[in-house]
C-alpha cells in the first residue's frame, strides 16, 4: 500500500503519464486488467488489483482555463477512472494554481506538477524539466498550488527527472525543498534531461533522492518516493523498490505493449509469483475494449488514428504461440493490416481474424517501433 498525503492507494502501483497515449480509454484498460482472470481455467487464483493510481497526460492549466476542447478531452474522467492524478505544467504560479484548483473541481484525486518533461515546446517556455534550473520557481508553484489544494484533502505530488545536466543531481536538493513548499510525494525519473530516454535509468540516483528525502523529511507517514524508468515486466518492479527503497514504482512505456503488468507485479509483490501469460483471446478483447471505449470518448476518427499507431505497442505481445519448428510466430501480417484499416468495423475484423489464427508471421522478435513514442 502507498499513502500520498490523506489519499491511500490500494497499491504501489501508478501508471504514468504519456502524452498522446495514457488517455482515458487506456487508463481503463490498465485498470481492467489489473483483474484479468488467470489464463488457465483450473487457476482458482483470483487478482486482487494492479493499479494504485493512473495519471493524466501533461495538461495545459491555461487550456484548461480556457475550456480549449483539447485541454477538456485530455483532462476527461470517469467514475471507474478514480484515483487518478491530473498532471499539470507551466511555469506560472498563479497560473498552476489555478489549474490545480480547476482540477479539483474536475475529479482529480491528485495533482502532479511535470518537472521532467525535455521536450523543446514545453522547457522554451520553462515549463517541465526547465523547472529544474530554476528552483526557487518550481518551488513557489509547488507551494502556491499545495495552498490551494490543501482544504479540498487534495495532495499535490512532483514529477521530476534526476537533474536537467548529467554532472548535477539536482532533485537531491529540490525534492526536499518540493516538500517543504508542501508537495507530498515526488516521482523520480532515473534520467536527466540531458539523457532524454538514452542509457539505462539509474537506480542509483533513484536511491540516492530516497535517501535525501528520508533524512529531510521526519513525518509519519513518511513522504514517499516513486521510482521510475525502464520498468518492462513485474520483476523489474521488484528490482526497482529492492535496489533503491522506494515507495512506490511508476510504469510508462512498459503499460503500453503490457497492460496485465501492474496485476502481474502486484501478483508477484503480494504473492510471490507472476500470473500466466493472458490467452491471445484476453490480449484481443482488451484491444477490442480499447477500441471501443476510445470511439466512445473521443469519437471514430480519433479511435482509428490510434489504433493505427498503437498497433505496434500492443502487438509486442500478440503472436507469442510457436509455430510447428517452435519459434513464436510474430504478428507483422496483423499489423501492417491494421496501419491500412479505415474503419472500426475493418479493425474488428482484422482482430478476429488473427484469433482465428490467420495473420500470423515475421517472427516475434519483428521490429517494432520504440520510437513511435
Ligand atoms: C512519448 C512520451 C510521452 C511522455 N509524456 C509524459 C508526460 O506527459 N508527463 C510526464 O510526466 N512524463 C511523460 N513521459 C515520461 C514518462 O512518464 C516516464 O517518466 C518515462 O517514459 C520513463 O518511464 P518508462 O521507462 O516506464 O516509460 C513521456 C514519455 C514518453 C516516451
Amino acid at each position: 500500500m502507498l499513502q500520498i498525503g490523506p489519499v491511500k492507494l490500494a497499491t504501489n502501483l501508478l501508471l504514468a503519464p504519456i502524452a498522446g497515449y495514457c488517455d482515458l480509454a487506456f487508463r481503463l484498460i490498465c485498470r481492467h486488467a489489473s483483474f484479468m482472470p488467470e489464463a488457465d481455467p483450473r487457476s482458482t487464483f483470483t487478482p486482487t488489483g494492479g493499479v494504485g493510481l493512473a495519471c493524466t497526460d501533461l495538461l495545459s492549466p491555461q487550456g484548461l482555463l480556457r475550456g480549449s476542447a483539447s485541454s477538456l478531452d485530455l483532462a476527461r474522467t470517469s467514475d471507474e477512472d478514480k484515483p487518478v492524478g491530473m498532471q499539470l505544467y507551466g511555469s506560472d504560479p498563479d497560473i498552476m494554481a489555478e489549474g490545480a484548483l480547476w482540477a479539483v473541481r474536475h475529479g482529480a484525486t491528485v495533482v502532479d506538477i511535470n518537472m521532467g518533461c525535455p521536450v523543446d515546446k514545453v522547457t522554451k517556455k520553462d515549463g517541465g524539466s526547465r523547472l529544474l534550473c530554476i528552483p526557487d520557481t518550481a518551488v513557489e508553484i509547488a507551494r502556491r498550488c499545495a495552498r490551494v489544494l490543501e482544504p479540498h484533502g487534495v495532495p499535490l505530488t512532483c514529477k521530476m527527472r534526476l537533474g536537467w545536466f548529467d554532472d548535477a543531481p539536482v532533485a537531491l536538493w529540490l525534492a526536499p525543498r518540493l516538500i517543504d513548499a508542501g508537495a507530498q510525494a515526488i516521482t523520480v525519473h532515473g534520467r536527466t534531461t540531458q539523457q532524454k530516454f538514452m542509457g539505462v535509468v539509474s537506480h542509483e540516483g533513484i536511491a540516492r533522492v530516497v535517501e535525501a528525502v528520508g533524512r529531510a523529511s521526519q513525518r509519519t507517514p513518511a513522504i514517499p518516493v516513486i521510482g521510475n524508468g525502464d520498468v518492462r515486466d513485474a520483476h523489474d518492479v521488484v528490482a526497482m523498490i529492492a535496489k533503491t527503497g522506494c515507495a512506490g514504482v511508476m510504469i510508462g512505456r512498459g503499460a503500453l505493449s503490457t497492460p496485465w503488468l501492474f496485476r502481474d507485479a502486484w501478483t508477484l509483490q503480494t504473492k510471490g509469483f507472476v500470473p500466466s501469460e493472458p490467452t491471445t483471446r484476453q490480449k484481443l478483447d482488451l484491444i477490442r475494449m480499447y477500441l471501443d471505449w476510445m470511439i466512445e470518448f473521443r469519437g471514430e476518427h480519433y479511435a482509428m488514428v490510434q489504433m493505427r499507431r498503437r498497433i505496434s505497442w500492443f502487438g509486442k505481445r500478440l503472436g507469442r504461440e510457436l509455430d510447428y519448428r517452435g519459434t513464436p510466430t510474430g504478428c507483422k501480417p496483423l499489423r501492417e493490416a491494421m496501419r491500412g484499416t479505415a474503419t472500426p468495423d475493418d479493425c474488428r475484423v482484422l482482430l478476429d481474424r488473427f484469433e482465428a489464427g490467420e495473420l500470423r508471421g515475421g517472427g516475434y522478435d519483428a521490429p517494432v517501433e520504440e520510437a513511435a513514442v
